[in-house]
């Protein structure tokens, strides 16, 4: 089982930090608060943003999208021939509008174009943290849906998602994220608007 590194031990980095360590993956937390970074999930080994250096193969960016621009500033050499996760929902929280910057289609391919020397798996983005942390929805495997256009780097995703019990789904290529990130904003405007709970959201039958 890999090492993978997660940027940010909110709610994605915590529930994702605890899957991984689940699926028997050696585990990095880096947040700006190393503290906060340690007690993302048990087992996990803590370390604070700017100053610690990327231990994984597998890099999650657990952060807020407007934030990845920092990351690839601190550590875009460091990102270099790494799997880089991208679960990020890219929305204006005033409109619950898609926000991406000017031409891009999709936060994940925003960030290909940024960082062409890693590879990029969209994954995480469709689910709501808790199902993430508890691995079940509505009595069934939570299924995370993946994206990429490097199959390799897919399956070492699914791997350590399947690995903690969840299930995964293959959507295709990177430009596919385009359709997950619509999906994740609309499952986030259901919830805002406390149609579905956060518990919830929309459940993949497998
Ligand atoms: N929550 C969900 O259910 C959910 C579901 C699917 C996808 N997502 C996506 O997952 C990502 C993370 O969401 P979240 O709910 O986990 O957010 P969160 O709980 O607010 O955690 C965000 C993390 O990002 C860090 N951060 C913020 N700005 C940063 C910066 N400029 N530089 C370095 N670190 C920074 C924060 O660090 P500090 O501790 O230092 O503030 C915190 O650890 C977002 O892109 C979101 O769209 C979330």
């Amino acid at each position: 089982m890999s090492t993978i590194t997660i940027f940010g031990a909110g709610n994605i980095g915590s529930a994702v930090a605890g899957i991984a360590v689940k699926a028997g993956a050696t585990v990095q937390v880096i947040d700006r608060n190393p503290d906060k970074a340690s007690a993302a999930a048990e087992g996990v080994t803590g370390a604070k943003f700017g100053t610690a250096e990327i231990a994984g193969d597998i890099v999650v960016l657990a952060l807020p999208f407007p934030a990845y621009d920092d990351v690839i500033a601190a550590y875009g050499d460091q990102l270099a021939g790494k799997t880089i996760v991208d679960p990020s929902n890219p929305i204006d929280f005033g409109t619950f509008d898609l926000a991406l910057p000017k031409g891009a289609q999709s936060a994940a391919e925003y960030l290909a174009g940024k960082l062409p020397q890693s590879t990029i798996v969209k994954a995480f983005n469709t689910n709501f943290a808790a199902t993430l942390a508890a691995g079940v929805i509505d009595g069934a495997p939570t299924v995370a849906q993946l994206a990429s256009d490097d199959e390799n780097a897919k399956k070492a995703v699914a791997a350590f998602i399947e690995g903690a019990g969840l299930k995964t789904v293959d959507a295709g290529p990177l430009k596919r994220a385009q359709y997950l990130e619509g999906y994740g904003a609309l499952q986030i405007i259901l919830g805002v608007t406390e149609q579905t709970p956060w518990t919830g959201g929309f459940k993949v039958v497998k």
